[in-house]
């Protein structure tokens, strides 16, 4: 199906026209991230490999991306009374930073779970933050609490359209450096950077093969789609730890619909990715980061269809922040 003739009815949240927008908007905060390649890993896979490197983005992942397209098209009188926003860490990151280069106050509400190395980056950021239990509830009523209390506005992590158009300017980067990929394969949780980069790729190149990227024990998206309808899971269980969302309201009709597949891994490969991307990239990449490389190598992708008709493949790496302990590295707490 053609993304742009579609979106333009209002179907979907995002569109190459709200893509393009939210490109230029962001244009000065962000980085252009560089693909990386590997004759090494060329050769593992049997392909060539583009490998979108957002771990060099500003606060360690894409996230940056749509969160600084959310806060930067909030009116002065909007914007003045803070952002808010519920996530496990990168996201919680890219929001406190746009926060900041806008001069307004960020409220984190985070997992009392989350990773040491990401509830540093929120306070680097100087972001605010609420702990709240591990689950979707405790979240979303914490949030609805210091969202009364402050009048700040809410920057959901996928289920937002100016989220999703800031995610999708991945793609309008990834295909002018590397305009030859038939095929991208990007992590899938909640669903904003999938859906911005299908929206884009299909609206851009619509012959594009979209493959989405899904820890096994998190495999809500693989089991919507083959069922077509979305299903929600009772238990989460993965490394990766960015990767223990599931999909939403805006999400989900982009995954259903352009999406071509979605292909699982176990949670061994992603580490394996993980090593392998330090060994031949020489990038530290976080699970949920690695986990594009992981299916590229995979068993699922080499007995799927869409392997022999892929030949230029881009594979986002869309973060970096890992705790050092995953390398053996412990570094002291006073240092
Ligand atoms: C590094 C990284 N990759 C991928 C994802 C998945 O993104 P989405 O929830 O938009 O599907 C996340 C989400 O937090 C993430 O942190």
């Amino acid at each position: 199906m053609e993304a742009e003739s579609q979106t333009r009815e209002q179907k979907y949240a995002a569109d190459l026209t709200s893509i393009k927008e939210a490109e230029a908007r962001i244009r000065p905060f962000i980085n252009k991230t560089p693909i990386l390649s590997s004759d090494a890993l060329d050769a593992l896979s049997g392909k060539r490999l583009f490998f979108k490197s957002e771990l060099f983005q500003r606060g360690g992942a894409y996230k940056f991306r749509g969160a600084c397209n959310a806060v930067f098209s909030l009116d002065d009188d909007q914007a003045s009374k803070g952002v808010l926003t519920h996530s496990s860490g990168n996201h919680a990151a890219a929001v406190a930073l746009a926060a900041k280069l806008r001069g307004v106050p960020s409220y984190i509400v985070m997992p009392k779970n989350a990773p040491q190395r990401k509830v540093e980056n929120v306070k680097q950021y100087g972001g605010q933050i609420m702990f709240c239990e591990p689950n979707l509830p405790s979240r979303e009523s914490t949030a609805a609490k210091v969202m009364q209390e402050t009048g700040a506005v809410l920057v959901h992590p996928f289920n937002d359209g100016r989220v999703i158009s800031g995610q999708g300017t991945i793609t309008l980067e990834l295909l002018e450096q590397a305009p030859n990929i038939d095929t991208i394969i990007a992590p899938i949780s909640g669903g904003g950077l999938i859906s911005g980069v299908t929206l884009a790729a299909k609206a851009i190149k619509p012959a594009i093969r979209i493959l989405a990227a899904e820890p096994i024990g998190a495999n809500d998206a693989a089991l919507s789609k083959a069922a077509g309808k979305l299903i929600a899971l009772q238990e989460i269980n993965t490394v990766a730890d960015g990767l223990r969302g599931m999909l939403g309201s805006l999400t989900w009709p982009v995954v259903r619909d352009f999406v071509d597949d979605v292909i699982t891994v176990e949670d061994s490969e992603i580490i394996e990715a993980m090593k392998l991307c330090y060994e031949n990239l020489k990038v530290a990449v976080e699970p949920s980061g690695a986990i594009g490389l992981a299916v590229a190598l995979s068993n699922g992708f080499k007995n799927h269809p869409a392997w022999k008709d892929s030949t230029n493949i881009g594979i986002v790496l869309s973060g970096g922040n890992v705790d050092l302990s995953v390398y053996g590295i412990h570094p002291k707490d006073d240092e």
